[in-house]
């Protein structure tokens, strides 16, 4: 990611900001696209994980559609491109204004969160004397083991409907005459990496979608969401995820019908490893029992190691490639206001000096969109490799 010419153009660049290598993306769009492409599946990229104009461009161009959390993003995904056609729209609040806007722009297909929400899309497509393609979202009540602040596939979420609701949602279903039921749509977790999750979704997802045919329900979708994980220790030697196995999984394990479509959602295994936080060295403190690197960067720039725990590699990109005298331990901290404010405890560097630069790696997914104006900071800026 990192050649000497790319550090050279670094150090005339002002920190922070992100590092977009646009050939990792490339090649990570690439061996999605053709994983995936084998079954005929459909991936939507998840706009969430990053809606930057030159990655929402490239995600584009591999023919990929979208997966929108808001109207913002509905009209995001339209205005780059996106077909309308291959748009879903999730999320467990849904304003008015959103789904108005969504029936406007004749979106492929709204997840619906609630049997409340079923009522009032009916309600406002009829106003509009239009129909409402749907997936309901439902909690398989599986455990995605991964991180408890992102998992959200088992019952009683704030997400989805669960399963014990069922008769409810296809009453409501049978209630609203401007409603068109597509199929079922499920999203358990994120950074999700043992393969057994998705088995076990599989399975539940096949449990399902029988029920739904017993009750008379032609299931044309079903759309497994997002998830897949990527490797936060080993960005250089693990680029890419493993797109191949995720998808032979729903291959071998989902019963998929004639005529049925199989949808996913995926946003960080897209984007994450594309991305590198980059800032300078601003203090060194040298303590008793701990030295901090102080950067320019930090929880308003990259909130995910305050916010999760997520663990993300920290290089220091001036000493690399110097001959090194040694390593030391460093807590790598921002310069905000707040004791969370830490990227890592106790990490290895090489011995570092104000001015160097530092990259935080893995940061394409769930970075630069979730930076923050919080101390009145600079919005972070982006540099492409092209
Ligand atoms: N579909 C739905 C309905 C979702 O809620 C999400 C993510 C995705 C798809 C995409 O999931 P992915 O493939 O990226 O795992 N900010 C957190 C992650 C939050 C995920 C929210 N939902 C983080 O930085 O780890």
């Amino acid at each position: 990611m990192f050649n000497p010419d790319t550090i050279t153009r670094f150090n005339n660049t002002e920190t922070p900001f992100y590092y977009y290598d646009m050939g990792v993306l490339n090649q990570t769009l690439q061996a999605c696209h053709n994983a995936s492409a084998k079954y005929g599946f459909h991936v939507h990229y998840a706009l969430k994980a990053n809606f930057n104009p030159k990655v929402l461009d490239m995600v584009r161009s591999f023919g990929f559609g979208a997966d929108c959390v808001s109207g913002n993003e509905v009209k995001a995904a339209v205005e780059h491109g996106f077909s309308k056609t291959q748009v879903v729209f999730a999320g467990v609040g849904k304003s008015d204004k959103e789904i108005n806007l969504a029936l406007d722009t004749d979106i492929f297909c709204f997840n619906v969160e609630s049997v409340q929400e079923l009522y009032i899309i009916n309600e406002l497509a009829k106003a509009k004397n239009k129909t409402a393609k749907v997936a309901i979202r439902i909690n398989p009540n599986v455990d995605a083991h991964t991180h408890h602040f992102i998992t959200t596939g088992l019952d009683e979420n704030k997400f989805g409907v669960n399963t014990w609701q069922l008769s409810e949602v296809i009453e409501a279903l049978r209630a609203c005459p401007n409603i068109q039921f597509l199929g079922v749509h499920f999203h358990i977790g994120s950074q999700i990496t043992d393969m057994e999750v998705y088995k076990s979704l599989c399975i539940r997802i096949n449990e399902i979608q029988t029920w739904f045919e017993d009750h008379g329900f032609t299931v044309k979708v079903l759309n497994a969401g997002g998830g897949l994980g990527v490797d936060y220790h080993n960005p250089d030697t693990n680029t890419i995820s493993d797109f191949e196995s995720y998808f032979k999984v729903f291959k071998d394990f989902l019963n998929v019908r004639a005529d049925q479509e199989v949808h996913f959602e995926l946003g960080r295994a897209l984007v994450a490893q594309c991305a590198s936080l980059v800032s300078r060295v601003l203090y060194v403190k040298n303590g008793q029992k701990k030295n901090f690197l102080v950067l320019d960067a930090g929880m308003t720039e990259l909130i995910r190691p305050m916010l999760y725990q997520a663990y993300h590699e920290i290089e220091n990109l001036t000493q690399k490639s110097q001959p090194q005298t040694r390593d030391l331990k460093y807590d790598v901290v921002g310069p905000i206001c707040e004791s969370t404010d830490c990227f890592r405890k106790d990490v290895d560097l090489p011995e570092s000096f104000r001015g160097d630069l530092i990259a935080v790696r893995t940061a394409g997914a769930y970075g630069e969109v979730m930076a923050s104006g919080y101390n009145l900071r600079d919005r972070v800026q982006s540099v492409y490799s092209d």
